[in-house]
């Protein structure tokens, strides 16, 4: 049986708009779940003149009867948790045990990660992948390296948590101490507080997995909520400037506990053009006025760190890759918008490399690569009050048309601004929209 479930992915390098469509499709769906990353997530969601900005929490808080998900796969920071929840429901936004599901098995984001992080970093210079600071790599590590990670199921078990943070940060303080020269962490302090976040959120914790099986086993629908952007993905992005996690398609099993086939529709998220937050190869920057003139248009600023995002321009050969990674069944193309107004706009269609043109995107090698592009026409109206294909403008319509040509997939919606009801269905296959 064909699964209804719907994944979404970013196919670029993240904040593609991930959060508003998550936010939309949620009238269809019984459950979201986030299956990989953290807090290093800012998702946006806007919704008449308020904004929203989730870094732990799923996006479908906003709908009720929707069960939210924080899979094993995440990094979990209680201490974000405990406070976006706080701010939420300040918010008039009730998150609480009757609507949000954490794993029991997801690792535990630590005090120590967030300062590794940042000592690393710093340690790195020049060459830092230029993270968001908030631990994700140093937990992951511990995970991998297994001895040294909580799980959510320890920390809301006081018994076993007290003396094995103990340990754990007594060894991380003199670790820190002789690479990093740093003073040490108050243990008493930190085992203090994680009790007591452990406590707050223990009537949220348990077996997710067994969760959306049953709920998939029944026919209820699940979307998963991707994080970060394909081309961040620990083995198939721009490595080693990525993140820690699966963060494609392919990580939805493993980082959610269920079965391949539970993916369903994959739904994959593009900008009209691209942005980087962080070091690494961006072969389409516009490190000029365009790319100024774009973070300007998009308020291209980053969602969890303020960082300015780096723009340049879409990347049809990166994409294409990425598509074909996740199995994409159609895109969303969002952020259309903010290129209203440029006399031309270029697509990258491939790169060359010495000369010749590459055959294979390969994430891994990314030097001297020199994008070719293809310019088309811009358009200079104003498409933000459009709610059908036929409104736009005729360039912005064949814009959209080559999109689809050049990666190989239909475009499904078409966003052209932050709000809830900015949005245009086109090639969409997706059941059950109203
Ligand atoms: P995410 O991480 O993929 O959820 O994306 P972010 O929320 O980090 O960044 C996307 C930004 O663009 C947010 O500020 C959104 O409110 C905004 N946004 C989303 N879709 C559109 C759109 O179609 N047009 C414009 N102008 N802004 C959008
Ligand atoms: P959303 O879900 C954009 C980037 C960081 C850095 C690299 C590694 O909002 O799209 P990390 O803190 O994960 O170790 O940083 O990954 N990064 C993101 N960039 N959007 C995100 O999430 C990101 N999450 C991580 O900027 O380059
Ligand atoms: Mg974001």
């Amino acid at each position: 049986m064909t699964s209804r479930n719907v994944t979404v992915v970013g196919l670029q390098w993240g904040d593609e708009g991930k959060g508003k469509i998550v936010d939309a499709l949620t009238e269809v769906c019984d459950y979201v779940a986030r299956y990989c990353g953290g807090a290093n997530a800012g998702h946006s969601v806007v919704i008449g003149d308020q904004k929203f900005a989730l870094h732990l929490i799923p996006c479908g808080v906003f709908h009720k009867g929707i069960v939210n998900v924080i899979g094993n796969g995440v990094a979990f920071d209680p201490a974000v948790a405990v406070k976006e929840i706080s701010q939420l429901r300040e918010r008039g936004i009730e998150v609480g045990p009757g609507n949000l599901a954490i794993s029991a098995a997801a690792n535990v984001v630590m005090p120590y990660h967030k300062l590794q992080d940042s000592l690393s970093e710093e340690r790195l210079g020049d060459g830092k992948i230029g993270t968001t600071a908030r631990g994700i790599g140093p937990c992951y590590c511990d995970k991998a390296n297994r001895s040294t990670a909580i799980r959510v199921a320890e920390l809301i078990d006081e018994a076993v948590l007290v003396p094995k943070l103990r340990a754990i940060a007594a060894a991380k303080n003199e670790l820190f101490a002789s690479v990093y020269k740093a003073k040490p962490m108050d243990i008493a302090a930190m085992v203090h507080e994680y009790v007591a976040l452990g406590r707050l959120i223990k009537p949220m914790v348990t077996n997710t997995g067994a969760m959306l099986r049953k709920a998939v086993a029944a026919g209820k629908r699940v979307l998963f909520e991707g994080g970060q952007g394909s081309l961040l993905d620990v083995d198939h992005g721009t490595f080693p400037f990525v993140t820690s996690s699966s963060v494609s398609a392919c990580g939805v099993s493993a980082g959610a506990g269920v079965p391949p086939s539970a993916v369903g529709q994959v739904l994959g998220l593009v900008k009209a053009y691209t942005t980087r937050v962080g070091s690494g190869p961006f072969p389409t920057e516009q490190d000029n006025a365009i790319g100024q003139a774009i973070r300007e248009r998009g308020h291209e600023y980053g969602t969890t760190t303020g960082r300015p995002r780096r723009c340049g321009w879409f990347d049809a050969f990166a994409v294409r890759y990425t598509g074909d990674l996740s199995g994409v069944d159609e895109m969303a193309l969002a952020l259309l918008d903010v290129l209203s107004g440029l006399d031309e706009i270029n697509i990258c269609v491939g790169y060359k490399q010495g000369g010749r043109m590459v055959e294979d995107f390969d994430a891994a090698c990314m030097d001297g690569m020199t994008p070719v592009y293809e310019t088309l026409p811009g358009w200079s109206e104003d498409i933000t009050a459009c709610r059908t294909f036929g409104e736009l403008p005729a360039a912005a319509q064949a814009y959209v048309a080559r999109v689809e040509q050049l990666v190989g997939r239909p475009v499904g919606f078409i966003s052209v601004g932050p709000e809830r009801t900015q949005t245009i269905r086109h090639h969409t296959k997706i059941e059950g929209l109203r």
